[in-house]
């Protein structure tokens, strides 16, 4: 008797305290099958940049002197020359059972097209294509399924060199890559993705990339003129992806192909006036509808369309619009961070709008955290493009310093672990709003080369040691482990 009084007693308390522990930890309905996963690019990951035959990108150039603008941004001499080391085998067997411990059941990749086609078309280099099989297959065996980007901001320099989207041939160059994937790795590879945010691609990079190039930094992000006399750099883009869509579903190889967006929700200090607004309903349309249009509707949308002079700098030729409206795009791809605040300055930046600080709203490195507002920009995509199968395709945050200390093997990032878990809420407030999403990643399973800012800004749940490349999982990943382990019951 009194062995199970206490033996109640203690059951009690242990169940009290499993429940403390997952107090924050919500069992949620989503839809049967969801892809639970996590993201991470080539670029950022990878490594061995000349390795086995790989060609050079435009971040090869870019990080490397002369330019050198990870230092120049940062401070730091910094390429993608060792980045995460992932493209060492050993290295990533123990990220995928990291991988696997976590619980995720589909990996965001990328694949670099130089490290398959060393110049961007012509010889396939077979030692890349070796190296993106064992990728696949070992996520395979592990149970995790590969969602592959074909393009993630991973332009072979031998195409730079030749105008990149500027070129018209770059659609078939494109095509032809695609063309090679889906050869290679459709038969396992169930989910592709085109682009990843053609938008940044386009107004950030290849601007700075242009600023470089001709020593004059124009107004980041891009001045409408900039746009205007880029316009043949989307449409190029936008053809690229029509046609490896098209392609793709005459392959029959039972997969989904889509296209992923940064979805930049854009809001304006309280002040502002009328004019202002305007503008702010402007800068919305180009960072988001510009895009999203032709590949879910069809077509640019008129108003910038015409503003942007499209018939006269956009390279649209007879048959191009019937190409874009034929491709049937499988599902939208999300990337979402913050809010992005702009203020009034007439004259300056985009249509007279500047970025800039909110002092009442919590910041991270991209944009102000806001869930709620991520909500309604689900619902109002499921209205603007007829309810379309959304994936979120990246979702994360990165703090700065405050949030990853790094304390004996590890690192409390509760800033982040409550951006993830209040994000994963939203998504499933707009699926119970009816928005049809079928899966969520976080960006990103580990922190990794961020580009310019080069190892300064770290995104991943997943803590790394630059030097020695030894992973440590944060409290981060320890939060989703357990929230997906719910998931599963
Ligand atoms: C990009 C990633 C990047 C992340 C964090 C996204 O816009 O797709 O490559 O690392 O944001 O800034």
């Amino acid at each position: 008797m009194k062995t199970s009084w206490i033996t109640l007693i203690l059951l009690s308390c242990l169940l009290q305290i499993s429940r403390a522990q997952n107090k924050h930890i919500e069992k949620l309905q989503f839809p049967k099958g969801f892809l639970w996963g996590a993201a991470s690019a080539a670029y950022q990951v990878e490594g061995g940049t000349k390795a086995d035959g790989r060609g050079p990108n435009i971040w090869d150039k870019y990080l490397n002197p002369p330019y050198s603008l990870a230092k120049m941004a940062t401070g730091q001499d910094v390429n993608g020359d060792i980045a995460i080391n992932e493209y060492d085998r050993n290295q990533f067997l123990k990220d995928v059972k990291l991988m696997k411990d976590l619980g995720i059941n589909t990996y965001r990749m990328s694949i670099s097209w130089p490290r398959v086609l060393p110049e961007g078309t012509g010889k396939v280099n077979e030692a890349g294509i070796d190296y993106y099989n064992f990728v696949i297959n070992t996520l395979i065996e592990n149970g995790i399924k590969p969602l592959v980007t074909l393009y993630h901001f991973d332009m072979p320099l031998a195409l730079a060199n030749k105008g990149g989207w500027m070129n018209r041939e770059c659609v078939n160059w494109f095509t032809d890559y695609a063309n090679l994937c889906f050869d290679r790795f459709g038969d396992r590879v169930k989910t592709f993705l085109t682009f990843n945010e053609p938008s940044i691609e386009m107004f950030f990079l290849q601007t700075l990339f242009d600023a470089i190039d001709s020593k004059q930094m124009p107004s980041i992000p891009a001045s409408e003129k900039y746009i205007s006399e880029h316009f043949a750099h989307i449409h190029h883009l936008m053809l690229a992806h029509a046609q490896s869509v098209n392609l793709y579903h005459t392959k029959n190889l039972g997969g989904k192909i889509g296209i992923t967006f940064n979805f930049m929700l854009c809001d304006l200090d309280s002040t502002a006036s009328e004019s202002g607004k305007t503008s702010l309903n402007l800068v919305r349309k180009v960072w988001n509808n510009l895009f999203m249009d032709p590949a879910f509707k069809g077509s640019y949308p008129k108003e910038l369309f015409d503003r942007l002079k499209a018939s006269q700098y956009g390279d649209i030729q007879a048959g191009d619009m019937d190409l874009i409206k034929s491709a049937k795009t499988d599902f939208l791809g999300i990337n979402y961070y913050g809010v992005n605040m702009y203020h009034e300055k007439p004259g300056a930046g985009f249509f007279g709008l500047v970025n800039g600080k909110n002092p009442d709203k919590p910041e991270m490195f991209n944009g102000f955290v806001n869930p709620a507002a991520f909500v309604d920009g689900l619902v109002s995509l499921k209205k603007q493009y007829s309810n379309p199968e959304i994936i979120i395709t990246e979702n994360g945050a990165g703090y700065g310093e405050m949030d990853e200390k790094f304390e004996n093997g590890k690192v409390n990032d509760v800033l982040r672990m409550a951006y993830i878990q209040k994000h994963i809420k939203a998504v499933n407030e707009a699926i119970r709003k009816g928005v049809n999403i079928k899966g969520y990643f976080v960006w990103s399973m580990f922190d990794n080369l961020e580009w310019i800012m080069g190892f300064s800004r770290r995104f991943g749940i997943t803590y790394v040691d630059f030097k020695t490349q030894d992973r440590f999982p944060k409290q981060s990943y320890l939060w989703y482990q357990t929230f997906l382990k719910e998931q599963k019951k």
